[in-house]
């Protein structure tokens, strides 16, 4: 069978350590024409992938001004560079991977629904969890009914400290108005997996979370602009040295520089937005959030994203009218018990975890190949249209949490669908 081809736009973080190597590691997709404004990204993933120099792109438009030249397109440019590349590839005949949020605003999103039905074109948007073995067997088990009736979740994003300060105090999804709130940016994973675990619309929620400790008045004495110029540094757990200053090379020391010498991690320290003070930065997202949900049929659903973690993980509980699943995710490890029963400890199979979230990712790109090579299948599990809904319960949620007010979701997708 002919291996399936696809084009990408963007070759940073997710373009190169994903879509890139996934091309590479598991020969089963072909990335054959990518665009992306940085020389260096650009030519680096290019030269991996053996792409000629004259299907290596500056910019999207530039990429798809050549037509149709492969089955499908991968979009992993920033948030807010998703819609117009979708439409446009989806006019051209591409079936889409698109990387979430969908868009920053519903509107946008909405628009992606819609083309993909008017040009009858399939989008699957990187909701990476529903594709981790750990969230599918947690998923089998509550279908199985071996734990009864579901009556509600606990589940919990532990962000972690230093990720915190990565990507959202010093990093690209720090200020609402140039990505989005980060309950959509960070936390539609969870607001998507949720819906899926659930398998039912949710009808009320509410939401509560504040930017506490980012904040310039809890700069401390002695504290620089830049962590380079700080006298409290060594005692400060956010400090840009320790996170990016050591011999580390991947994710996220590679962010902030394509030159990853000691120089060029000094100069970016030094003249980049990640060597500043993370009580100095211009960001605005919340560093905690809680979101109470309200299911169809009465099923409850509590959510908390906590930027104050050791850990960068996830833990969810299940509750049934006959037994309890206790899931963490970092550890890979479900324990179903079945109450006045004994307890099931249980390992998802786990394949290939040197691909990012929990195997996540590679099982999202098998999925992507089995749709280019099948014009016929249309079971993509994370279609734009299903991945909708985390949208609306993301915004609903930051809704909320402005407004303090409970939203009503039935009333509140009328407004947008
Ligand atoms: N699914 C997940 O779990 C997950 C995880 C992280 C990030 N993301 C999402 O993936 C997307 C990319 O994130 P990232 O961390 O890779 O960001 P990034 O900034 O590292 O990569 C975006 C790339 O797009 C390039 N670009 C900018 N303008 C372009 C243009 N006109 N044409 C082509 N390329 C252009 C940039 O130069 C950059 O290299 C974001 O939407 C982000 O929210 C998803």
């Amino acid at each position: 069978m002919r291996k399936p081809t696809a084009i990408l736009m963007g070759a940073g973080s997710r373009g190169s350590d994903t879509y890139g190597a996934y091309a590479l590691r598991s020969a089963k997709l072909d990335i054959v024409a990518l665009a992306e404004p940085d020389e260096v990204k650009r030519n680096r993933l290019a030269e991996q992938l053996k792409i000629d120099e004259k299907m290596r792109f500056k910019d999207w438009k530039e990429l798809l001004a050549v037509g149709k030249i492969a089955d499908g397109a991968i979009i992993a440019t920033m948030d807010d560079l998703h819609v117009e590349p979708s439409i446009e590839a989806m006019k051209l005949g591409y079936d889409v991977l698109l990387e979430k949020p969908m868009d920053r605003t519903l509107e946008g999103a909405v628009k992606i629904v819609h083309a993909s039905e008017k040009y009858d074109k399939r989008v699957m948007v990187a909701h990476v969890l529903r594709y981790t073995p750990f969230f599918r067997k947690i998923r089998e088990i509550i279908q199985s009914g071996v734990i009864g009736d579901l009556i509600g979740i606990e589940h919990k994003e532990n962000v972690g400290y230093w990720h915190m300060a990565h990507s959202f105090v010093r990093g690209n999804w720090r200020k609402t108005d140039e990505t989005a709130p980060m309950i959509l940016t960070k936390s539609c994973h969870d607001m998507d997996i949720l819906y899926w675990l659930v398998g039912k619309k949710c009808s009320y929620l509410s939401s509560f979370g504040t930017l506490t400790h980012f904040r310039k008045e809890n700069m401390p004495s002695g504290a620089a602009e830049r962590c380079l110029d700080c006298k409290v540094e060594k005692d400060c757990p956010y400090s840009a040295l320790k996170i990016y200053l050591n011999d580390k090379t991947g994710w996220p020391q590679n962010v902030i520089s394509t030159d990853l010498s000691r120089e060029g991690r000094l100069k970016a320290l030094r003249e980049g937005p990640y060597g500043r003070c993370v009580y100095a930065c211009d960001n605005d997202v919340v560093d905690h959030q809680v979101v109470s949900m309200m299911f169809e049929d009465g099923i409850t659903v509590n959510f908390t994203m906590q930027a104050f973690t050791s850990e960068i993980d996830r833990r969810i509980r299940v509750f049934g009218t006959r037994g309890e699943i206790q899931g963490h995710f970092g550890k890979n490890e479900i324990k179903v018990v079945l109450f006045g029963r004994e307890i099931e400890n249980i390992k998802s199979e786990y394949v290939n975890d040197n691909f990012g979230h929990g195997g996540g990712d590679y099982y999202l790109l098998d999925d992507f190949v089995q749709m280019l090579s099948d014009p016929n299948y249309r079971d993509v599990s994370t279609s734009a249209a299903d991945s909708l809904e985390s949208h609306l319960m993301a915004w609903a949620a930051e809704d909320s949490r402005l407004n303090n007010k409970t939203v009503d979701m039935n009333a509140y997708r009328k407004n947008f669908l």
